[in-house]
């Protein structure tokens, strides 16, 4: 495994690669790398082969916070996260310097203007044009052929389908599923940062959305209904506030009054100090 720390650098190795034809795929992340990202690799070796390259972008992207308290906390793992790609059969680490992704007057931002509105884009302003802008810089630099990201930020895959398709960008979008501790916790970066009392609080977000699956099942179609079953079952829960809960179509996000196969059930929960996003598709 290699780590590449500049641009220029990483450019040279893709091109190697490149005029060998060999497939790349990609999966970025801001790591603090935990068994969700492991798994984004390990599909992305699946994709590929044992004959393609597997990249890892590790960029803590500070145009995506909205908070700067919440880019400060935000850890930086680098030698623990390149021990887990090497074990996990990565071929390149690209960490480039935050002054060589943003160089002094930077001034081009991509936005997407629909999907990116709602949900964590209408609590987070400007989370999107960060998160759009540095991924297509990423594709530009990377030049992969396949680009992993996880059901767990399933506005974060949507949005960027969408800007990959409209702006013609040759990569293909692969959405993994959600991985979980064995307890139900969707697995995040964020989690660190729980006492072990909001941990064992934040269990249930898992219980509020199987409660949701459950219930779905019994035909309850009412998207109010299947709603107040995460807002009341998380109301019991000393400490949580809820941002958001919303039921939604996958194709526009937006809301839905009548749940249909398919739609997305999505929340945003305040953990004390910690926000917290998780969802299932019904
Ligand atoms: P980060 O939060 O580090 O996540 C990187 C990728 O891992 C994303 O595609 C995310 O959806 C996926 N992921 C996180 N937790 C997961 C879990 N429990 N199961 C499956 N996949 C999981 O998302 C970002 O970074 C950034 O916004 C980024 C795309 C890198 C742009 O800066």
């Amino acid at each position: 495994m290699k780590l590449v720390r500049t641009i220029p650098a990483l450019r040279r190795e893709i091109s190697r690669y490149r005029r060998t034809g060999r497939p790349i795929s990609f999966v970025p992340t801001m790591g603090v790398l935990h068994a969700g990202h492991i798994e984004l690799t390990q599909r992305a070796r699946r994709i590929v082969g044992r004959r393609g390259i597997v990249v890892v972008s590790i960029f803590v992207n500070p145009t995506q916070f909205n908070q700067k308290s919440d880019f400060k906390k935000y850890p930086h793992t680098l030698a623990a996260d390149c021990a887990k790609c090497r074990a996990a059969g990565v071929d390149i680490v690209f960490a480039p310097s935050a002054r060589s992704m943003y160089p002094e007057n930077f001034s081009t931002w991509v936005n997407e203007e629909s999907l990116s509105l709602t949900l964590c884009g209408a609590s987070r302003p400007g989370h999107f044009r960060g998160v759009c802008t540095i991924v297509l810089k990423l594709f530009n630099q990377v030049q992969p052929d396949v680009a992993i990201f996880g059901q767990k930020d399933a506005q974060q895959a949507l949005v960027i389908r969408r800007v990959v398709r409209d702006l013609d960008i040759p990569v293909k979008i692969i959405v993994a599923p959600t991985v979980r501790e064995r307890d139900g916790l969707a697995m995040s970066s964020r989690n660190a940062r729980l006492s072990p009392q909001e941990r064992i609080h934040a269990l249930a977000i898992n219980e509020a959305l199987s409660q949701v699956r459950a219930a779905f099942r019994r035909n309850i179609r009412n998207a109010s209904k299947l709603k107040k079953i995460v807002r009341s079952h998380l109301a019991k829960i000393h400490g949580m506030k809820v941002d958001y809960v919303e039921l939604m179509d996958t194709a526009m996000l937006r809301s839905v009054t009548k749940a249909s196969r398919g739609n997305l059930l999505a929340m945003a929960v305040w953990v004390g100090g910690t926000r917290l996003i998780d969802n299932i598709k019904l």
